[in-house]
């Protein structure tokens, strides 16, 4: 079994006096491909900044590396929410990806030829050498993501965390990115958990999936989870699972969830 490098357990969060977090409870281990769903507010990214140590839960207990939380911790990567970069914006990809390291090492500046090295290191590990001078304003959003990832990983973390890194992109560009963290995550067992609101794209990477719905959560494998009475249980109302053509659709009530999005019609005819 690999080492558990993160615990959440019964945490519960209340943010301006809602319930955001009711129930949720999560074991990671080293080099494990989590998905981490949910529809819109469901408390994805709230949960995210629970493990950063940014929120701190009403009830339960969170452990990251078998320690409690603190801020600022280099063991764990994060890609935020979709950034919009100003097509104008004068960096180039190696000068955003050279952000990594200011942002840790207690700002003590690596000499200039080290930290070249080490930003060229992550370049290439998510295949981004090709483009690294460009203007980052004038690359693909998948091109973007890439860029964002690789400056997560300098601190080389043993945990990644990415919150919609496929948001925005288009279907070749989304598994291209899901490939290639899952290809990170394997060769160097870092534990990932990528949130998406559409499962879909992470079918075959996913080691296990975490639901999130109403505040509580349910994870294992996608089998043992997205089931209609494990959702059903979970939502609080009934949900059906749809399994068409290799996708799995989420149904629920007089809404359409796909893998955990709403959609906002119900199409009853193709
Ligand atoms: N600082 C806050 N104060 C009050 N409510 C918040 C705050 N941050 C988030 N929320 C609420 O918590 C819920 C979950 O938000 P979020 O974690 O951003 O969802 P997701 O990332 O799954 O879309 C939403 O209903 C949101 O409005
Ligand atoms: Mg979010």
């Amino acid at each position: 079994m690999e080492t558990l490098v993160l615990r959440l357990d019964q945490v519960a969060l209340r943010l301006g006096g809602r319930p955001v977090l009711r129930d949720v409870s999560l074991d990671l281990r080293a080099g494990e491909f989590v998905g981490l769903i949910g529809a819109n507010g469901a408390g994805k990214t709230t949960l995210l900044r629970v493990i950063l140590g940014l929120l701190r839960p009403n009830s339960g207990s969170v452990e990251v590396l078998g320690r409690p939380l603190r801020r600022g911790n280099p063991a764990v990567g994060y890609v935020p929410q979709k950034q919009q970069l100003d097509p104008e914006t004068p960096l180039r990809g190696r000068d955003l990806v050279a952000l990594g390291i200011d942002g840790q090492r207690w700002g003590i500046p690596l000499p200039s030829r080290k930290r070249r090295m080490r930003v060229d290191e992550a370049l290439r590990a998510v295949d981004a050498i090709h483009y690294a001078d460009a203007p980052v304003g004038k690359l693909s959003g998948g091109e973007q993501q890439r860029l964002l990832i690789a400056q997560a990983l300098l601190a080389d973390p043993q945990i990644l965390l990415l919150d919609e890194p496929l948001s925005n992109l288009d279907i070749r560009s989304a598994n291209e990115v899901v490939q290639l963290v899952a290809r990170i995550g394997r060769e160097r067992g870092v534990a990932v958990l990528l949130v998406a609101h559409d499962m879909n794209p992470m079918l075959d990477v996913m080691d296990r999936v975490l639901y999130l719905a109403e505040g509580r959560s349910a994870i294992g494998r996608v089998d043992e989870v997205v089931r209609t009475e494990v959702l059903s249980r979970l939502y609080g109302y009934p949900v059906d699972v749809l399994h068409v053509r290799g996708r799995i659709l989420v149904v629920g009530g007089a809404e359409m969830l796909m893998g955990g999005q709403r959609e906002h019609e119900v199409h009853t005819h193709e």
